[in-house]
């Protein structure tokens, strides 16, 4: 009879970059205030990658700590998958690249796309690895340079946005945090509402696209702000519902990371008290793909997670892409 392997998150790790940019530097840049920012957001400053620092380098950084504390070869890594909007290049890939910072020679190697939602969707595709059985030792990587697609003349956009990475080593045994039930889903009819509009095949760079700035990212924040309580409440919902688990059995909510009063409604509507939902939009901002494993790795560092707790993450981004899973802690899952 054929055994069904099962996944486990064994360790996390992260990076932020030195340079921080707090809502009183904005306040030179454009047209805004601390006191809008924190009450609109929740974001008081943001880490900012230095000219000569790029998503693969922050994201092989962040690997480095995971591997770690896993206790990890990077000989043994079958496969890296990372989750970018803010990629090195267009092509090749970050995973590539970051697998040439490693020298993890045996391993395989790609990206993942799908925006702020990026490193649930990465954790999703791990479990099908580890569960088929065809791989053992699985890296994911969450990283983003925001700052080199942020307008930091449009206000509705750059004071959001941060850098930084985290970084998830996913085995075929435990101790760990057991990766349980997934819920993904996507509305490409809403495309439009968060994107970047040049740089692809539609719009290729010319003169005429860099003086219209469209090499930055465009956001409807309203619409966006709307899409992202309903689609995030339902995936999370539906998660809970079909691990056939109630939402008082939730230790933590680790939801991604793009707005405190999305957080903040997110918790009401799944009915998760405050103490038990996990923030750090406060000192990174929105960070994307990296955001979901910024606040993961805050929990367990901490060492707040028992033998048995059901952690609900939760994530939205551009696509739009959402998604949702429930991690169990199996073990003493410490770093
Ligand atoms: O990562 C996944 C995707 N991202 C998100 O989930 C972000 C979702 N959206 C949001 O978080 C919010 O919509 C924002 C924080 C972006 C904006 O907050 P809001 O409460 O929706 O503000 P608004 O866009 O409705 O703007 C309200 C007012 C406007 O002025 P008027 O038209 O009322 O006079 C804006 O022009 O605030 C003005 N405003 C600002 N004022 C000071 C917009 N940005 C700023 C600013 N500083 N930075």
């Amino acid at each position: 009879m054929m055994t069904m392997h099962k996944a486990y998150i064994t360790a996390v790790g992260t990076y932020l970059p030195e340079k921080i940019l707090s809502n009183l530097d904005l306040e030179k840049l454009v047209d805004t205030s601390d006191e809008w920012i924190i009450s609109r957001t929740g974001m008081r400053e943001r880490h900012i990658a230095r000219d000569d620092e790029f998503t693969s380098d922050m994201g092989a950084n962040a690997a480095r700590v995971a591997l770690d504390r896993a206790g990890m070869k990077v000989d043994d890594i079958d496969v890296i998958i990372v989750a970018t909007l803010s990629p090195d290049y267009a092509f090749p890939s970050t995973a590539c690249l970051i697998q040439s910072t490693l020298g993890a020679k045996n391993a395989a190697a790609f990206d993942i796309q799908a925006a702020c939602t990026g490193m649930v969707y990465a954790m999703a595709v791990a479990k099908s690895f580890i569960e088929s059985g065809m791989y053992k030792n699985i890296l994911i990587v969450a990283s983003e340079k925001l700052s080199s697609i942020t307008d930091y003349q449009d206000r509705n956009t750059c004071i959001l946005f941060g850098d930084g990475a985290a970084a998830c080593i996913v085995q075929g045994e435990g101790p760990g945090l057991e990766i349980g039930k997934v819920s993904l889903g996507a509305d490409g009819d809403q495309s439009t509402l968060l994107l970047l509009p040049a740089g692809g095949c539609r719009n290729p760079a010319t003169k005429e696209t860099v003086e219209k700035r469209m090499h930055y990212l465009k956001m409807d924040g309203k619409e966006i702000f709307r899409h992202a309580v309903r689609r995030m409440e339902s995936a999370a919902i539906e998660c809970i519902h079909q691990s056939g688990l109630k939402e008082t059995d939730i230790a933590y909510l680790v939801p991604h990371q793009a707005n405190l009063r999305i957080i903040d409604a997110i918790a009401k509507r799944c009915k998760i008290d405050d103490d038990r939902v996990i923030k750090v939009v406060e000192l990174y901002g929105n960070t994307s793909a990296s955001s979901i494993g910024l606040a993961l790795e805050k929990l367990v560092v901490e060492n707040r997670i028992k033998d048995k707790d059901h952690l609900l993450l939760v994530a939205f981004g551009a696509g739009l892409t959402w998604g949702s899973l429930i991690l169990t802690a199996r073990g003493d899952f410490t770093l």
